[in-house]
């Protein structure tokens, strides 16, 4: 008898324990396990949940959270403690379903904002500069999109706006941010009420009081259940062979829990301490044609080498730089852009996008460039 056996003997019991009580519940082995305030539909009995709060498995025994006004969503994870879900969409296109999404009438609000802009462009133009967004580009057509208004404006001349929307980030707002392949990532809600966190935060299980009752308690004795389970498989099998295997698969178990655990609250440690810091809105004009046009360009060789403190993209539109492209550098400190870019920021600004040090046209210098 293998491991999967074992731990498919220990999942079995779970589905029947849960079917008594409120105990854990999980669609497969290795899915998320699933409590109050959330209930597995056909697992656990209606008091076991909270309104709102229902999930149910497909046919590939993955969890799957119906959201009333805009459909279904697999679930990655839930974080009991920080009161968090990580949702994911069955056909990998997560930016089409935040185009639709609307969480009005359930209990789930986002944990983060970010107003985005999607933009439709002709794929001529975007060629390999931009991230796209492949599952809803073609051939003519490349999707884009972006938290910030300054590429909106450089682009509008191109592409249609296809709309701009509030819609729920797992990552803090930055100030200023290029196109994001971020949208692709999970979708991170979170939940206020039934407030649990203080129970969970100090080990407790919350749940209804009782059959009827909406009060919520808090019980200390979560791990009453689990240890059931195994007291069950030990008297049914009693082979010692078989006691060492279950030991070692409850230990596999718990291992790959905690790991699993561990990577949730580290992520969301992470997201939750990485600092916004708001650069100082400086009033600057932007500065003209002439003063633009005095910078140094200069067109990208074979090797993409370029002078000065530059990495290999650009910083206004956050795509590499290819050979051939034509860049301009700011003479006061050296920066390079897409000169296309950079033009119009500096129409609009007339500070240096990086290190924001204000270009003077007295300053131009004619140093030859190797590429
Ligand atoms: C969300 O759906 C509700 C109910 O259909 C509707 O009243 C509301 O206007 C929608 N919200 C948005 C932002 O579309
Ligand atoms: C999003 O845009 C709307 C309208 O332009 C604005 O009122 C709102 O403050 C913005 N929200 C964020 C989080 O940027
Ligand atoms: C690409 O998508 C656009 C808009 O979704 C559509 O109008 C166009 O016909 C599509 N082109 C091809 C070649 O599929
Ligand atoms: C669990 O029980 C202990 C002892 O009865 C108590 O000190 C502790 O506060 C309880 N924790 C919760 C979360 O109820
Ligand atoms: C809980 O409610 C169900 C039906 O609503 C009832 O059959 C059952 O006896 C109740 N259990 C307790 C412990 O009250």
């Amino acid at each position: 008898m293998g491991i999967l056996e074992v731990l498919f003997l220990i999942k079995l019991l779970r589905f029947m324990n849960a079917a008594a009580d409120c105990s854990i519940s999980a669609c497969g082995i290795d899915d998320v396990p699933v409590r109050f305030p959330f209930r597995l539909q056909g697992n656990q009995p209606r008091n076991c949940g909270y309104p709102g709060f229902d999930l149910s498995c497909n046919n590939r025994r993955t969890t799957v959270l119906k959201l009333p006004h805009s459909g279904d969503f697999l679930v990655r994870d839930i974080d009991y403690r920080t009161q968090q879900i990580q949702l994911y969409d069955k056909d990998n296109c997560l930016p089409k379903r935040l185009l639709q999404l609307n969480l009005s009438g359930s209990p789930f609000a986002a944990v983060f904002h970010q107003n985005y802009t999607f933009l439709s462009c002709p794929t001529q133009f975007v060629m390999s500069r931009f991230p796209i967004i492949d599952c809803l580009s073609n051939s003519t057509i490349s999707v884009l999109a972006t938290s910030s208004t300054f590429l909106v404006t450089l682009l509008s001349s191109l592409c249609d706006v296809i709309s701009t929307l509030l819609i729920p980030a797992s990552w803090p707002v930055q100030h200023y941010e290029g196109f994001s392949s971020k949208l692709s990532e999970d979708l991170l809600l979170t939940w206020f009420s039934p407030d649990c966190h203080q129970c969970e935060t100090h080990g407790g299980t919350c749940g209804f009081h009782g059959n009827a009752s909406q009060e919520i308690l808090c019980s200390n004795n979560s791990h009453r259940g689990n240890s059931r389970q195994v007291g069950i498989l030990f008297v049914s099998i009693g082979i010692p062979v078989l006691v060492c295997a279950c030991g070692m698969a409850i230990s596999a178990y718990l291992m790959i829990w905690h790991a699993r655990r561990n990577a949730v609250s580290n992520t969301q440690r992470n997201t939750a301490t990485a600092t916004v810091s708001p650069r100082p809105t400086i009033l600057v004009m932007g500065l003209d044609e002439s003063t633009i046009e005095s910078f140094d360009k200069l067109v990208l060789g074979e090797s993409k080498r370029l002078p000065g403190p530059n990495g290999s993209t650009c910083a206004i539109c956050l795509s590499e730089y290819n050979s051939k492209e034509t860049l301009r550098m700011i003479p006061e400190c050296k920066h390079c852009f897409h000169a296309d870019c950079v033009d119009e920021w500096l129409r609009m600004n007339g500070t240096c996008p990086v290190c924001r040090k204000s270009p003077s046209p007295a300053h131009v210098t004619s140093s030859n460039i190797s590429h």
